[in-house]
């Protein structure tokens, strides 16, 4: 592993639960690991060790996961992170995480005052490439939570660029936000706190139409690209979220020739290029052959030019 990177003990902070199915954990770095993360970028992630953590208790799991419930967590969990502070000498992530199955179920239970093994940061953020001036981010449900970490650093550090941000998901109580802005904050485009903490114009879809466009977030971000006139050359456009949304962003990235980075997942068990379980198929330049490029180290986030979705 580089310097950058390495097995920190984290403490927990706050662990608070925003949606039916959604919290938001907090972890607190000292020392070497207060170093580490502080330079961790939007996109990077972290492997967690939850096999530690306690089961909730029996009416507290979803009727979906009871029989997962009781798997052994062999493996760490990747995680990537909605924010990341630096208070004197500590550091702190934030880590956005869905209740999917038993270690995210585990999660559920960490107190403030518990300790995490963390290894991180871990693979390769979203990059900002020369000459650009309007960033476009697209979320699919838990895609969000990288996404503010890159609004976060893109306006902060970025000024020059103009970010605009669309989040969907199945139907309204699958948007993982903690509350939508009064109704003036609607009418001005700032539909997603989250967002808006930061100045940047945001809208939502949802497939049902509970809220937001009715549709999917990349009919959305399409129809509004159809409204804009956008000099191309000067857009990125990031995403995050299921597989077949990326593979449609890249479809329109190519149909509208703009860049576009895309954060990929895959089944991960070391984190850190060891064990080959998290191949993404890539093109080669100038070649229609294709070679295998690991999301945990040569990613997660990749050009949609070279990803074979
Ligand atoms: C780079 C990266 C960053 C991630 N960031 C976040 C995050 O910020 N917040 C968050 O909630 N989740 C994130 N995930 C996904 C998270 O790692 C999984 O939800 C978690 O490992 C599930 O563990 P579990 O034991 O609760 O459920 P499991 O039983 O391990 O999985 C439950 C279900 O989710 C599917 N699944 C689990 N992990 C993946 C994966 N990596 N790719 C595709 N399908 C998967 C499984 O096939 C299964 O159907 C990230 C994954 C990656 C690779
Ligand atoms: S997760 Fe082990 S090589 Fe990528």
């Amino acid at each position: 592993m580089s310097a950058s990177r390495g097995v920190f003990q984290a403490v927990v902070s706050a662990n608070r639960q925003i949606g039916a199915r959604f919290y938001k954990l907090k972890l607190e770095f000292s020392g070497a690991g207060a170093k580490a993360f502080a330079s961790a970028r939007p996109g990077q992630f972290a492997q967690l060790d939850v096999s530690g953590a306690a089961l909730p208790p029996a009416e507290k799991i979803p009727e979906d996961l009871a029989d997962v419930s009781r798997r052994e967590i062999l493996l760490r969990r990747p995680f990537s992170f909605t924010d990341v502070t630096t208070e004197g000498n500590k550091t702190v992530v934030e880590v956005l995480y869905c209740v999917v199955g038993p270690a995210t179920l585990r999660m559920t239970t960490l107190l403030a005052g518990c300790t995490v093994s963390v290894i991180g940061p871990l693979g390769k953020g979203f990059r900002v490439p020369e000459g650009k001036n309007r960033a476009l981010l697209v979320a699919g449900g838990m895609g969000a939570g990288p996404l503010q970490h890159l609004a976060k650093v893109l306006t902060s550090d970025f000024g020059s660029i103009d970010v605009t941000a669309f989040a969907g998901a199945k139907t309204v109580k699958e948007l993982p936000f903690e509350r939508r802005l009064d109704e003036i904050s609607q009418q001005l485009g700032f539909w997603i706190p989250e967002f808006g903490k930061y100045g940047v114009n945001s809208m939502l879809a949802t497939d049902d139409g509970s809220t937001g466009f009715a549709g999917p977030v990349t009919d959305c971000f399409w129809e509004w690209l159809g409204q804009e006139d956008l000099n191309t050359r000067e857009v990125i456009v990031y995403g995050c979220g299921p597989e077949p949304m990326l593979a449609r962003m890249a479809e329109i990235a190519k149909l509208k020739n703009i860049d576009c980075q895309v954060s990929m997942e895959r089944r991960m068990a070391c984190g850190f290029g060891v064990c080959q379980s998290c191949a993404v198929e890539c093109r080669t330049a100038g070649s229609g052959e294709t070679i295998y490029k690991l999301c945990c180290e040569d990613g997660p986030v990749f050009d949609t030019g070279e990803v074979v979705f």
